[in-house]
């Protein structure tokens, strides 16, 4: 399970989702470093819950701006942010039931790194273009 970081291609062009981005991404490195370093359950517990936490914020927070400023694609992009809470989910209940096993760590990978680059890049981007060409201050 590799770490991730930051680059300009991310931006959505939106400050405050660009900010929640990189925190996200802390705790997703914080996760990646509790899980390879061998930490006990209970320290991988704790980083995976401030990243589940932080990921149902910044949810909250693009679907509170989409919602504000009527995005028509609003439905299909918080289907998106339904398909990882549920993932989410599934994820903690394996872990508190079985610890740090390799189909976890493969899971964490793929579900959550992949996920959230593909999902910048192919979702919340669009949402930046429509606050942009619409000239919508999100702050
Ligand atoms: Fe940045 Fe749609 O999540």
């Amino acid at each position: 399970m590799g770490k991730m970081w930051w680059q300009n291609s991310l931006s959505v062009g939106i400050d405050l989702i660009d900010n929640q981005h990189k925190q996200w991404i802390q705790y997703y490195n914080d996760t990646v470093e509790a899980v390879a370093t061998q930490k006990s359950q209970a320290q991988v517990m704790k980083t995976l819950g401030f990243l589940i936490d932080y990921t149902g914020t910044h949810f909250a927070t693009e679907e509170h701006h989409m919602a504000e400023s009527k995005y028509p694609a609003m439905a299909e992009h918080k289907a998106k942010h339904d398909e990882l809470r549920s993932t989410l989910a599934g994820l903690i209940k394996d872990f508190e039931e079985e610890g740090v096993t390799p189909e976890l760590n493969k899971a964490l990978e793929t579900f959550l790194g992949n996920w959230l680059i593909q999902h910048i890049h192919e979702i919340d981007m669009k949402f930046g273009a429509y606050a942009k060409q619409e000239k919508i201050v999100i702050s």
